[in-house]
């Protein structure tokens, strides 16, 4: 069995886009693979965020996670700051990679590198990542083109500490997703569904009611002329509402297209697939949060799990940089 890493921020709730480019992966992971997801928590701190809210995100997703059908008896879900290992493999990896390496990241220019007062934790979250990642011996990461290049990173820094120290880290790689669904705005088709920016009617929730659903797929920005054709230059609205459809009934877009005469029936036809394709998770996010304590103990023994892995691959990493060993010594 593969072991399988992933993590998601605690920040906004979660959208359709999450789910079809991402947590609907997830959930077929845990079938075959030892998988491991988490909430990263600690990454949520990086950028200006409400301390009295942190902890509802956090919850929040969790629910959301396994609402979307991840089942911890088939997989380890856990907080990132439940697991200490995190942040101080993380110092390991700050003392491996280099301040260039981490300059030429390129979500760090786009958020931050332009900004005296950003956060050094933004500067070093790739580092923090590939702790993140190193600390289960992961084989397999999925993640969003945006995270590539955090990955390759991770692939640098665990060769680089190997080469150093000797062989401790095993080096990981992108995971190609099984559903590789990219949801845009339904108010701007040229840009990802996004949770960062706001728009309300662009972005379907995940935990949606129907008529919600309804309301913006049938407002969803479509394109001039009356014609359903799959063409993302040209046709970026209809493309958008056809990757959906083909997204939630597993079709092919451009096969799709040739069904519909109009943008009405198109749109009927996506907000039906979509309310049924949610179904399941909005019961399951009912169910959830008639039992909260549910969730707790879930996060409770995911943590427990995580450590028990976590702890020994940090200790080997630590005698291999040469740290004095602590009382009682190193376990791994
Ligand atoms: N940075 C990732 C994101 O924003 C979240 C994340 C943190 C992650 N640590 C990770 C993803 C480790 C995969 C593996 O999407």
């Amino acid at each position: 069995m593969a072991r399988v890493l992933s993590g998601v921020q605690s920040t906004g709730v979660l959208h359709l886009g999450n789910y079809l480019g991402a947590f609907r992966n997830w959930v077929s992971y845990q079938e075959h693979d030892d998988a491991y997801f988490f909430i990263a928590d600690l990454h949520a701190m990086t950028a200006e965020y409400e301390a009295s809210s942190l902890a509802r995100s956090t919850f929040d997703v969790a629910l959301d996670l396994l609402a979307a059908g991840l089942d911890p008896s088939r997989c380890t879900i856990f907080v990132q700051s439940h697991v200490p290992e995190h942040s101080r493999l993380a110092w390991l990896v700050e003392c491996t990679v280099s301040y260039g390496e981490l300059t030429r990241m390129t979500q760090f220019k786009d958020k931050g590198a332009e900004n005296e007062g950003v956060r050094a934790g933004l500067f070093t979250y790739p580092a923090l990542m590939a702790a993140d990642i190193l600390l289960y011996d992961a084989d397999r990461v999925p993640v969003g083109d945006d995270q590539r290049q955090h990955l390759e990173l991770t692939r640098d820094a665990a060769n680089r500490f190997n080469h150093r120290y000797g062989e401790v880290f095993v080096v990981p790689e992108a995971a190609v997703p099984l559903f590789a669904a990219r949801v845009m705005d339904l108010q701007v088709p040229t840009r990802k569904m996004s949770k960062s920016v706001s728009s309300p009617l662009g972005t379907v929730q995940m935990l949606d009611p129907p008529e919600e659903i309804e309301r913006k797929v049938r407002k969803a920005v479509t394109d001039t002329g009356t014609e359903v054709r799959y063409d993302p230059a040209t046709k970026p609205g209809v493309s958008n509402l056809l990757e959906l459809l083909a997204a939630a009934t597993g079709g092919d877009p451009g096969a799709l297209a040739d069904g519909f005469g109009d943008y009405g029936s198109l749109k009927k036809a996506v907000a039906e697939a979509l309310v049924e394709m949610l179904a399941p998770v909005r019961g399951r996010a009912e169910e959830l949060r008639r039992d909260p304590g549910h969730i707790t103990r879930v996060l409770e023994e995911g943590a427990e799990k995580a450590r028990a892995v976590a702890g020994p691959t940090l200790d080997r990493a630590m005698r291999a940089a040469g740290l004095l060993a602590p009382p009682g010594g190193f376990a791994g």
